[in-house]
């Protein structure tokens, strides 16, 4: 069987980490494209020097953007990720970055549509949920192909605070969230468990809330400490993950920021959008979504995540529109 081959969009901090997880796991061979001459040829270079230690066979290869024409080189990809454009500094929201990436993304979207079209599309770049709908919209590329990073990471933020409060192993405790990839993202607390019993059980309300906002906040808590950048470890596993459940087929549910149209619209009252959701991960992308029924506290939230999400999008309609 052929190996797999994952095009990698941006060769920086995220972008990077990414590759060197995927070849840790023997994903498959990994395409770095950046526009700073030498950064992607060189860290694939890096990365690829230090397989034989790891006893995989993914090769690395790093191209410089220098015109549309070197994206030719994503012909056949399996899973491009996209993590091209600016990453947050403090005092920065995510959606502060809005107007800066959608130009990035705009013609990244339109290289991916014109030389690879039938791959699987991870879209990282902040803001996520919107700039897979900028990515979408750009691409042409269905868009049940297309996730956004958010509740895979964030998901994993969730777990790893709730462990640590809890003072047990990360591997059984549960717990997603969904909603934008924001500071109103939703930890959706009533189906988090530790080994099978709900930590409603094991925690009091006022630890709980803590855990939330702690999570809510998590990716402005590493930008506070690195001061320089934003998260890229926890981004870069977390993408991994996604990217693993679409080549190995693995059809695991993980929160992802997915395309939610027909019965799923009416449901969560989004439509043509892209918001984090449950969704099920497999050799075709984004293959089912889950409905979460909600209270009427956990709707209230869900709304404004909606809304959110929604008024960002509709920013970019206007960019779109006006150029
Ligand atoms: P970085 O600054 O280290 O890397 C970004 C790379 O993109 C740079 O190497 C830059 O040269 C490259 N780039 C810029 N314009 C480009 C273009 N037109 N074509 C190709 N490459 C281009 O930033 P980092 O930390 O890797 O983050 C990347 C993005 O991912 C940021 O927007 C960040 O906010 C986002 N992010 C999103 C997460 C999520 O959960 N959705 C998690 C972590 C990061
Ligand atoms: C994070 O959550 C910056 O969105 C990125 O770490």
């Amino acid at each position: 069987m052929a190996r797999s081959k994952i095009s990698v969009i941006g060769a920086g901090n995220v972008g990077a980490s990414l590759a060197q997880f995927l070849v840790n796991r023997d994903l498959g061979d990994v395409y770095l494209f950046d526009v700073v001459e030498g950064i992607p040829e060189g860290k694939a270079l890096d990365i690829y020097e230090g397989t034989p230690h790891w006893g995989v066979d993914s090769r690395v290869y790093g191209f410089t953007t220098k015109s549309p024409e070197i994206y030719k080189n994503l012909e056949g990809s399996d899973v491009v990720v996209v993590t091209a454009g600016l990453a947050r500094k403090p005092g920065m929201s995510r959606d502060d970055l809005l107007g800066k990436n959608v130009e990035i993304i705009r013609d990244v979207a339109k290289s991916v549509g014109r030389y690879s079209s039938d791959a699987k599309v991870i879209v990282v770049t902040n803001p996520a949920d919107i700039m897979a709908y900028a990515f979408y919209k750009a691409s042409g590329i269905k868009p049940e192909r297309i996730l956004g990073l958010g509740g895979s990471l964030d998901s994993a933020r969730f777990r790893t605070f709730l462990a640590m409060e809890l003072g047990v192993s990360v591997e059984d405790v549960y717990g997603f969230v969904i909603g934008g990839h924001g500071d109103d993202m939703v930890p959706f607390i009533r189906y988090s468990s530790a080994g099978g019993i709900p930590v409603e059980r094991l925690l009091s309300k006022e630890k709980i809330d803590g855990i939330v906002k702690r999570t809510r906040l998590g990716g402005g808590e590493i930008v506070n400490l690195l001061k320089t950048g934003s998260a890229y470890y926890a981004p870069g596993i977390s993408i991994t993950a996604m990217a693993e459940s679409i080549i190995r087929d693995k059809k695991r549910i993980i929160p992802s920021a997915a395309f939610i149209s027909g019965k799923h619209a009416e449901h969560y009252g989004i439509s043509g959008k892209f918001i984090g959701v449950p969704v099920k991960i497999g050799s075709e992308g984004a293959e089912q979504i889950y409905d979460i029924d909600f209270q009427a506290s956990e709707l209230d939230l869900w709304k404004k995540t909606v809304a959110s999400v929604n008024s960002s999008c509709d920013v970019v309609d206007k960019l779109f529109s006006s150029s």
